[in-house]
């Protein structure tokens, strides 16, 4: 075995065609007996390179600090990197890894053994270049204890930063979604004043945007300027792709106004209007509204489908089913499942529609109904997703005990909700200030362990909770 600690492993300068700046540590080598796999670490200074090249191996590397950009000369593409990007090279793909002149990097390597007669095949010409002080000057800014470099500020104060330009982030890609500039750039990459001109944007402003949104990976640009989706905008901010999720956006930035206003609402406990409320695209009514949860859903369903058994129930009532997108979730993991979906009747034809599409309508009904006082006592598992905090807890607790009182003995309640005790990420702490600022009922996120007491209060047995998504979890509990 070797253990040894990567700044006592020497660097060698990096000697290969178009290599530049670049050092490399070979902390698991040929000589330490590994034959099949090795890892190095890569040091690039500031206007750094790696030679451009190509070979019959694999390379899988990991960014451990800075930031830089790999390049794939067959396309004529870059990406940008940053700490903690992972990239995996496939065998053959041209690439090269290189900093900009305020960049350096440090990257850990692994790639199978280098076996001749198979070599690497180097796409430049040109001789390495080192200059032995701007590498050190580098490492003096960047070295392990890079958090205290000197006159860098905290990283408690790089997250307040972040905190609180947070909402430049999240404007700038409602913005980009309203504009259809992914719609734009998936049809065609271009530079900020062609996609200017197609979205009818000043050059100014389309090159602001982009950059804001090249800051936040949502979108690529080479070193000619062409901008380009990012494969996360692809995938997910193009209206077209199937796991669309521009409607969450643009629900989001419906928000956006009224949270201008917050001190007020949290001073008032009530919720904030704003002039244009009813003009915006996310407040077409509940119709709307269930394509947000859709959206939303796409979060959520798959996790609740797969952790959540129903094995011994052949009857769910999903109340409140908004899309529907969890009794088709869940009746996709339950083949043998029937479900009656119930919301009010204006969200009906669209949560119908939705079934359709999912070739369920056979095993899926949906009903019109009001939840609080309709009962549906031959269904033997009932579902709550993302309802009991849209009420104040009075309400929350009634509709709780309205299911427990049609309910047939030996059925069981499901509560999917953001409970804030499971979170993987700050959402379902925050959740509570969009109901300030929204909701006319008085809702809130209740967490797992007050939905659990009104669970037992109502006279069900409570079940440990799950997580069952990084933003949501399942209480379940049986009527005795
Ligand atoms: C936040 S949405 C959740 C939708 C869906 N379960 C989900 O998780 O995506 C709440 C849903 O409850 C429905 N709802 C609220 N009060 C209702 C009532 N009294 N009767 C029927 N549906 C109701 C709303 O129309 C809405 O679709």
């Amino acid at each position: 075995m070797k253990i040894v600690n990567a700044k006592d492993v020497p660097t060698d300068i990096v000697r290969e065609p178009g290599a530049k700046q670049v050092v490399i540590r070979r902390v698991i080598d040929t000589p330490d007996g590994a034959d099949r796999f090795l890892m190095s670490i890569f040091e690039l200074a500031p206007n750094g390179a790696t030679p451009p090249h190509h070979h019959e191996w694999e390379h899988e590397i990991y960014v451990l600090s800075g930031s830089l950009r790999v390049e794939l000369p067959a396309e004529n593409r870059a990406y940008a990197l940053r700490k903690g990007d992972v990239v995996f090279i496939p065998r053959g793909e041209p690439h090269g890894l290189a900093t900009g002149p305020d960049e350096r990097a440090e990257l850990l390597l692994v790639a199978p053994a280098e076996r001749p007669p198979t070599r690497s095949v180097f796409l430049s010409d040109e001789p390495y270049e080192f200059d032995e002080r701007l590498t050190e000057a580098a490492a003096r800014d960047n070295g392990s204890d890079a958090d205290v470099t000197a006159g860098w500020p905290s990283q408690e104060t790089v997250r307040l930063h972040r905190l609180m330009f947070g909402y430049l982030s999240s404007k700038a890609l409602f913005s980009a979604v309203e504009l259809g500039l992914f719609d734009a750039l998936e049809e065609r990459p271009g530079t900020a004043t062609e996609v200017g001109e197609r979205l009818g944007l000043p050059d100014r402003s389309a090159r602001m945007l982009l950059t804001a949104l090249h800051g936040e990976r949502l979108v690529d640009r080479d070193e000619r300027g062409v901008f380009r989706n990012a494969p996360v905008a692809s995938r997910h901010l193009v209206s077209t792709a199937p796991e669309y999720l521009g409607d969450l956006a643009a629900h989001q930035d419906s928000h956006f106004g009224r949270f201008a206003h917050l001190t007020k609402a949290l001073r008032d406990n009530a919720p904030i209007r704003v002039d244009g409320d009813r003009d915006h695209p996310a407040f077409g009514g509940p119709v709307r509204f269930a394509q947000v949860t859709r959206a939303a859903s796409l979060m959520m369903a798959g996790g609740l489908a797969e952790h959540t058994s129903l094995k011994g129930h052949s009857h769910l009532v999903d109340l409140g089913c908004g899309s529907c997108a969890y009794s088709i979730a869940l009746a996709r993991a339950n083949p043998d499942l029937r479900v009656t979906a119930v919301d009010r009747p204006a969200v009906c034809d669209m949560a119908r529609e939705n079934v359709e599409r999912a070739g369920l309508s056979d095993r899926i009904t949906v009903v019109p109904g009001d939840i609080f006082t309709d009962t549906f006592p031959d269904g033997d598992v009932v579902l709550l997703s993302n309802v009991v905090e849209g009420f104040d807890p009075q309400r929350a607790q009634d509709l709780i005990g309205h299911v427990h009182g049609w309910l047939p003995r030996g059925g069981e309640i499901v509560v999917h909700a953001h409970m804030w005790e499971h979170a993987e990420t700050p959402f379902p702490y925050q959740i509570g200030l969009i109901l300030v600022v929204n909701n006319t009922m008085g809702g809130e996120p209740y967490g797992a362990e007050v939905t659990r007491s009104w669970l037992e209060q109502a006279g069900f047995r409570p079940q440990p909770t799950v997580a069952t998504s990084p933003i949501s979890a399942v209480a379940r509990a049986v009527k005795e």
